[in-house]
Formats: structure tokens, sequence, C-alpha cells
């Protein structure tokens, strides 16, 4: 069993990992998985860019609009593909895919906006809804043969449902990449990410010349899970031809910008927020976190039923998501094992959604890709930073703000197939290698990180030291504490015992990958719920009325200072409302009902 002790790997690691490497070519023992010809990063992105240009999101009464939508809309364009979806407060919306960008600018070009109300001044931006027809001659219809694309598009699948696909998957390996699947951010929920980076663009184009709002983090990293949240940052354009000296008329400045800091100073930032606030259809509760480390503005949007974090200086954070998506890409494991970790570490309290004194998902990212940069007998899965920077080019080198250096190889068709996807161990036997390896992982004299892609020694005391790949005097988890450290071991190591053992003799209700992931207070209701010896549960839905399950949907467009107000309250007072209105049929149940959500909510 792979199990590679800190202090073994640290001691001669690069003799070693050369030999290692040099034995490899040598050998060039099977791949497990075929070399594939990869796309790069700036291909996905311009791809999706380009989709979002072609793309408009109309908020519609129901799915049965598609007809008349697709109908109307006929009229002016080509359209290629519609989406529909809900969003948390279960309207409606159809995301349309035309053929050509100048498809979009002739439906734009047709449209109205609220002429009655004199206090509301309209915004173009791709969110539109759609009007009632004012007479039934009017009416639309499209061919029969043409059909959403999408239906519910970005609904995430039920946890019950889920739990239930894995346990009767055959393996573990198989659990793990069911997991994978069934819970990633999906194709509209990506779309639906870029189309809120382009509506933020075109409202910041009318105040500042060249720049561009880019989603980097886990919408575009290859690890966002549905429902994830969208991270962007506003950053500038400068191409080669925009800073010859030879063009020779150029814009005036706003001196007053360097007194606010630039477009990243607090001053830039409350005029972004504001902008938010007034001028951005869909955006609500913006909040200004201006004493992170990369001030940001937070905010939901409700027409795309996500939350927002916006930087307004952060290249770096973009290139950051490159390098991980380019190591995911490198081996089909990757992802499926960041995956199963990641919920793993949710499931057991280790991550939050809130900052604290704890790790966060992506230092957990850190540390997958870190083990698998670890030696194995017959190779590497994943190359290290350090190989990737050694061979780039001149037209791989990338600086960021506060030069930042970003220069490592994008072309993963460069790399030697001998350098990555060697080992032929599966998911399953990955996973238990992972927290075998971080049960016996020296934090108190090493740090993690993937730039060698071996454990070096600590520069202070500090519980955890994650080094930041892109900016290796920093430490990406400097603020987790020396009880979430030992906690983090304690879990890992709990961890491997229950993979094993859940392994051995007849597979029970909660086998593999499903008492790693399964919350413990979800376990313990699983246990009530459970009918007799059965697998089957009674179904949480059988435990309320019926006339508690419907919340009510509203069909009146609300005006934005509405919809803010709403969005602000919105987990509150449905979190209220459900508990004043359930009714349990077993007092029992109901207090453990109770229970879960209030730990829900926290
Ligand atoms: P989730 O949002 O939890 O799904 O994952 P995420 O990968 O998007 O993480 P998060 O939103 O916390 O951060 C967004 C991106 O910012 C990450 O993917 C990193 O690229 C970058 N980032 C996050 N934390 C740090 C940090 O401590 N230092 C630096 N330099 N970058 C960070
Ligand atoms: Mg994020």
């Amino acid at each position: 069993m792979f199990a590679a002790k800190a202090s073994d790997a640290a001691n001669g690691t690069v003799t070693r990992a050369i030999a290692v490497t040099l034995r490899a070519r040598r050998r060039a023992p099977p791949r497990p998985y075929p070399v594939k010809k990869f796309k790069s990063f700036s291909d996905v992105i311009a791809q999706r860019k380009a989709e979002a240009r072609r793309s408009l999101v109309v908020q519609v009464n129901s799915e049965t609009s598609f007809n008349e939508l697709y109908g109307y809309c006929s009229k002016y364009a080509s359209i290629k593909d519609i989406h529909h979806y809900r969003n948390s407060e279960k309207e409606h919306f159809m995301l349309i895919e035309f053929e050509t960008e100048e498809n979009v600018k002739e439906v734009i070009k047709a449209c109205s906006s609220h002429q009655k109300d004199v206090d509301v001044m309209p915004i173009e931006s791709p969110f539109l809804w759609f009007r009632a027809a004012v007479n039934k001659k009017e009416l639309h219809s499209c061919l029969k043969t043409k059909k959403l694309a999408t239906k519910d598009g970005i609904e995430p699948i039920d946890d019950d449902l889920l739990y239930e696909e894995l346990l009767n998957c055959e393996t573990v390996t198989q659990q793990i990449q069911h997991l994978y699947e069934r819970t990633k951010l999906n194709d509209l929920g990506v779309r639906l990410r870029y189309m809120v980076a382009r509506q933020f663009e075109i409202i910041f184009k009318s105040l500042y010349a060249n720049v561009a709002v880019q989603p980097f983090g886990s919408s575009v990293n290859g690890y966002g899970r549905m429902g994830c949240d969208l991270d962007l940052v506003l950053s500038n354009v400068i191409t080669e031809e925009m800073s010859d000296a030879r063009r020779r008329l150029v814009y005036q400045e706003k001196r007053e910008e360097c007194a606010g800091g630039g477009r990243g100073g607090a001053r830039q930032l409350e005029l972004l927020g504001m902008l938010l606030e007034l001028r951005v259809p869909g955006a609500g509760a913006v909040r200004r976190v201006l004493a992170a480390r990369v001030p940001i503005l937070k905010c939901t949007h409700h027409l795309a039923a996500l939350h927002c974090d916006l930087a307004a200086s952060n290249t770096s954070g973009v290139y950051m998501s490159e390098l991980l998506w380019q190591l995911g890409a490198l081996d089909p494991r990757v992802r499926p094992l960041i995956f199963v970790v990641r919920r793993w570490a949710s499931a057991v309290g280790l991550t939050n959604s809130h900052p604290g004194r704890w790790i966060t998902n992506f230092p957990l990212t850190l540390m997958v890709l870190f083990f698998l940069q670890q030696k194995r007998k017959s190779g590497f899965i994943l190359p290290s930073l350090k190989l990737l920077v050694d061979r780039a080019g001149k037209e791989d080198i990338r600086i960021a703000e506060e030069n930042i250096n970003c220069t490592f190889l994008r072309d993963l068709n460069k790399l030697p197939h001998e350098e990555y996807g060697q080992s032929d161990e599966d998911l399953h036997t990955l996973l238990l290698q992972f927290f075998e390896f971080y049960a016996q992982f020296d934090f108190k004299e090493y740090a993690i990180s993937i730039n060698k892609g071996v454990p070096i020694r600590k520069p202070n005391a500090l519980p955890l030291y994650i080094v930041n790949p892109l900016e290796q005097a920093l430490n990406v988890s400097r603020n987790v504490s020396y009880e979430e450290c030992e906690r983090l071991r304690a879990e890992v190591r709990n961890a491997a015992w229950l993979l094993e053992e859940g392994l051995e003799g007849k597979k029970s209700d909660d086998w593999g990958v499903l008492r790693l992931i399964e919350r413990k207070d979800s376990r313990s209701l699983k246990q009530l719920l459970k009918v007799g010896n059965s697998h089957r549960l009674v179904s949480v839905k059988d435990l309320f009325n019926e006339d508690d399950e419907d919340v009510p949907v509203t069909k009146s467009k609300k005006t934005d200072a509405e919809v803010d107000k709403s969005v602000k309250e919105m987990s509150r007072v449905t979190v209220e409302k459900k508990e004043q209105k359930i009714k349990f049929k077993n007092s029992q149940i109901a207090n453990e009902v109770y229970r879960i959500r209030r730990n829900k909510i926290v």
C-alpha cells in the first residue's frame, strides 16, 4: 500500500524523483487511459464567451411558453437551442442560444421597456422578460419538432436519490465516478455563469475602457459542483496593439482614481457596488468585503440563481484557475477524486460555506493535487508545477498584477506522455491512499507544495502550511487554526478506517463512499426512517402533510428593490415559514428533522 511518509519524501527527493522519472521513461509502463489531444484552457474560455455573446436569458411564465417564445424570436433570428431553468423562487427562465452574435443584436434592437412606469430606467442587458401577447392574433408557434434542449436544467440532484444511486453502484470506484457525474456543474450552469459575467461586463464597460469580466474559481477550474458560487474578476485587457507607441491618440485619464487606489481601491469598489445595486438587473444583496487580501463585492443574482464574488483586480486568480483546470485535464481520475474529497470534507464539517479558521475548498484541492504528484511504482499521475514551468515557452509568459509570475506550459500536448497519468490505481485505491497519505503526513515539520510536488520544510510554525503555487512566499491555509488542523488529521484517519471497514463482508446501506459523504446528522435520521430491514427509506415527503409541500409561485413581475429585499430575506423567511407550517406525522422524526434543519441554516 502506498503511503509515503513526509519525512521520507522530503529527503533526497530531487535525485530520487529524477531516478524514478528516468526509470519510468525506460520502462514506459502501460497507461491506464489512452493519451488524448488536449484543448487549451483559453480555447475553452473563448468558446464559452462566444456562446454567451450569442445568448439571451428571458424570463417567461412557465416552460410551456417555449413554443410562443421560439416562434416570436424566430421572427428576428435563427435559434440554435433553448434551455429552461427555474430560480430559487421557482420563476421560469429560458436561455436562448442564437446561431450568431448578429442575431442577438437584432433581437435586442426589437426590445421594449416599461413605458408605463416612469421611475423605472431600463438597461440594456442580456436578461429580458417576455410580455404576454396583446391579442390572440399575435400568438406564435414553432414547429412540433422543436424541443427544449434542457428542462429544469439547474436543479441539483436530490440527496436521497443520489444516495440511492450510490447504494446501487457495484464498486467504490463507480460510486466516486457517479458522484462526480451527478453533482458536477452542468453545461447550463456554466452558460449562466458566463451570461452573468457578460452582463456585468456590458455595464462596467460604460465606465471603464478596455475591461473584461472573467469568471474564475470553481465555475471554470473543473471542480465546481451544481450551485457553486461564481467568482468574477474585472480586469484590464491590454493587447500588444493597444500599447503600440505609434498609436498617438490616448485616452485622457481620471487622476483622482489614484486617490481611491486605482480600480481595485476601496472607492472604485464602492462605485462598482453601487452599479450592481442600481443598474444590474438581477443583482442584489450587495456586500463589500474590503478587509480581505483581495477586496471583493459579494452579491446574489436572482435571475441566474447564483451568488457572486466580484474582485476588481485578481488576474492571478484566473491563472490559478487555468493551472487547476490543466491539472484536472491531464488525468480523468483527478476531478472525480477532488469531488469526493471536497464532498467528504463538507460532510464531516471540515469545510464550511462561511469564512473562518478552517480549511476551504481551494487549499483542499491543492492537497489532493499534491497527493497525486507523489511518485508511485509505475510513475506519476500528475507532474509538478516546476515541470510545467520548465517546459514553458515564450508564448506562455504571463505576468499578473504586482508582478506575479504566472508562466507555465499552456499546451499540454507538449508534455511528454511519461510525465503524467502513469499509475493504474483506480479511484477507490486512490481515495484510500489519499486518506492514508495525510494520516501519516508530518504537518508539524512540512509544508505542502505542488510546485515541486514533494513536502518542503515549513518556514514558520503555522499549523497548516500549503504553499500558494503562484506566490510561493504565501501560505493559502494561513487562516487554519491548530484545532482545525488536528481535526483534519483525525478526520483523514477516521475516513481511511471507515472506507476500509465499509468493505468488509456484506454491503450495508452506507457502504463505500456513502459513509464518507452522508452528513452524520442525516445518517442518524436515516436510521430512524429505515423501514424494517429494507434498504429503502421512508421518503421525506411522506413525513409532511400534502398541503405543506407547495411554496406559492410568484407570477407577477417584481421591481428590483422588491426582489433585493426578498433575496435578503429569502432564506430566513422560507425557513421560518416552513418551520411554522410543517406538521409531522411522527413527533420523534419531527424533532430530528428540526434539529437537522437548524444545523443547515447556520
Ligand atoms: P468553491 O467556491 O468553494 O466551490 O471553490 P473555489 O475554488 O471557487 O474557491 P474560492 O471561491 O474560495 O476561491 C476562488 C479562487 O480564488 C480559487 O479557485 C483560487 O484560484 C483563488 N483563491 C482562493 N483562496 C485563495 C488564497 O488563499 N490565495 C490565493 N492566492 N488564491 C486563492
Ligand atoms: Mg468559488
